[in-house]
């Protein structure tokens, strides 16, 4: 489970990350005044909560890795659509700027204040509304924890269709927000296909109501789908409708390792071939991953005793009858072994050998954080060429405290390429050194810059890598359209270009 992470002090840091550096603050937008945090108390009455003081505003400015960090001066946490809608309406009224804020887990800089915008944080909307266990659909609010759903439906036999490291602390509305991918994207598809209605406060305080719970649905455009994944841009997730399936009664996990990236993506076609409808999960982790998840994550065993293998994979089936699947990963690993791609291989035995495989996996992202500076990118790529990135950005990057890794959800073409520095500060040669050259490789492959992380603060110049000038233009109307001030997580997502004036 993932805790909140304290970072350490990174003011002046900030515009770090950023091409072309932290944007000017828009003078547009009005500045917090005694009166609009007069206001918003009572908006919220005696159910929210109204953060003033530094201290307890330090969560809600600063992000999970501590490259970005803002100065807001208040943060609202509301408990009902009603109290999103008045906050909202009247910050649109006033042109106050505003940052949605779910669990505060997202890598790109899109969940923290760039300068003073106001926080509206769903994390007191965390009532589960209902559920139907025959058609295994949820009713929720957009504040709940998702390792908090996950539990919830383990009670009556459903599992959520998505899992991520950062279960403990993300929240679903975020993981709407961000179209978050995670581990089992590979078994239950996208929340572009799990979420089934949305419930979103525009930016002028206006509920829409697209809250059903239909699994078929085809009354003209689909409009919840433009808020999945628009990063708190287009409006503020306050419910939703999720389908949810049946939870799976057997596990089983295995850990393998192997000599070469070819055969990753060979043992992964296996998997495909005699998995098939059992596969739940197909993730690789090269040995600098390894290494580091074993150097700094406290409790993490390595599975196997081989440590000295370039590459290891985590391949997880989830069906309902144990025999049959352990049977079927039995002849699996066999047709893997005489094909002779295996260097080593175990299989858990039982939940606490499998959930050790899968935090060796997971716990990759803070070791690298605690390790020292990370710069983190996010691509999809044609499989064949996937660690031919790694591969090339450690020739561009020697050093002794440099270690560049690349882990990620392979089975989605999905590659979290980390460039970890031990020096522990953002160094512009090392920053110069892998942009624009990441990006101008995955667009020669006509891959995607942001896989699943989304663009945030990070990437919202970036995002002419991965589309056109036709559809950049077309979602800076669609953000014109919603949020006619654009006072919605200005700075954000959308290049300066194509950002009408408003207010
Ligand atoms: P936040 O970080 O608070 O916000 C993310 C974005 O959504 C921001 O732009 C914010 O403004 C907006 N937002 C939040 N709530 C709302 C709302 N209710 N309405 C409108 N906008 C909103 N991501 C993956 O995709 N796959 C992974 O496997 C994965 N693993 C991770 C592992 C770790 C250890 C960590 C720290 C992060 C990981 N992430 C992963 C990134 C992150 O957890 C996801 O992006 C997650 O979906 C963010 O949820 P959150 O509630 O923390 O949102
Ligand atoms: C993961 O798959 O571990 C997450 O997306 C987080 C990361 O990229 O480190
Ligand atoms: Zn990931």
């Amino acid at each position: 489970m993932l805790l909140r992470r304290t970072a350490p002090g990174v003011v002046g840091r900030l515009a770090r990350g950023l091409s072309g550096g932290r944007p000017p603050r828009d003078d547009k937008f009005a500045r917090v005044t005694q009166e609009d945090v007069q206001y918003f108390r009572e908006a919220l009455g005696a159910g929210g909560r109204l953060v003033t003081d530094r201290e307890g505003l330090q969560a809600f400015n600063r992000d999970w890795l501590g490259n970005f960090e803002g100065a807001t001066s208040v943060a609202v946490c509301p408990t009902s659509t009603q109290q999103v809608s008045k906050v909202l309406s009247y910050c649109n009224e006033r042109c106050l700027a505003v940052v949605p804020q779910g669990g505060n887990t997202g890598l790109v800089g899109g969940s923290v204040p760039v300068h003073d915008e106001v926080v509206l944080s769903t994390s007191a909307m965390d009532n589960i509304i209902s559920f139907d266990e025959v058609s295994g659909i949820l009713n929720c609010q957009s504040g709940c924890i998702l390792q908090a759903l996950d539990t919830y439906l383990a009670e009556r036999g459903h599992t959520m269709p998505l899992d991520l490291g950062a279960k403990g602390s993300c929240q679903i509305g975020g993981n709407v927000s961000t179209n978050a991918g995670g581990v089992r994207l590979l078994r239950y598809g996208s929340l572009h296909g799990s979420v089934l209605g949305l419930e979103v406060v525009l930016a002028n305080g206006e509920v829409l109501d697209l809250w059903q719970s239909l699994r078929k649905d085809n009354t003209g455009y689909d409009l919840k789908q433009l808020f999945i994944g628009a990063e708190g841009t287009l409006g503020i997730v306050t419910g939703m409708s999720l389908l949810c399936p049946a939870r799976p009664t057997s596990v089983q996990v295995s850990f393998l390792s192997c000599k070469s990236f070819p055969d990753v993506l060979h043992i992964f076609r296996l998997a495909k071939q005699h998995l098939g409808e059992v596969l739940s999960a197909v993730e690789f982790l090269d040995r600098e991953s390894l290494v580091t998840a074993l150097e700094h994550m406290p409790g993490i065993r390595n599975p196997l005793p081989d440590g000295t293998s370039p590459f290891y994979m985590l391949v997880e089936t989830s069906g309902s009858s144990e025999t049959h699947d352990k049977n079927k990963v039995e002849e699996f690993l066999a047709e893997v072994m005489s094909a002779g791609l295996l260097v080593d291989g175990a299989l858990a035995q039982d939940t606490s050998q499998a959930s050790n495989m899968w935090r060796v996996r997971e716990g990759v992202t803070e070791a690298l954080v605690r390790r020292g500076k990370v710069y983190k990118y996010d691509v999809s790529l044609p499989l064949a060429e996937m660690y031919a990135l790694v591969e090339e950005m450690r020739e561009r990057l020697p050093g002794d405290s440099i270690r560049v890794v690349g882990y990620g959800h392979v089975g989605d073409g999905n590659l979290h390429l980390n460039i970890s520095d031990a020096r522990g500060k953002e160094r512009q040669e090392v920053r110069e050194a892998i942009e624009p050259f990441v990006y101008e490789w995955t667009r020669e492959r006509r891959g995607s810059i942001s896989a699943e992380h989304g663009l945030g603060l990070m990437k919202a110049e970036c995002i002419r890598y991965s589309k056109p000038e036709a559809a950049v233009r077309i979602m800076g109307a669609v953000k014109k359209m919603l949020d006619p001030k654009g006072i919605l997580n200005p700075y954000k997502v959308l290049p300066r270009d194509v950002v009408h004036e408003g207010c």
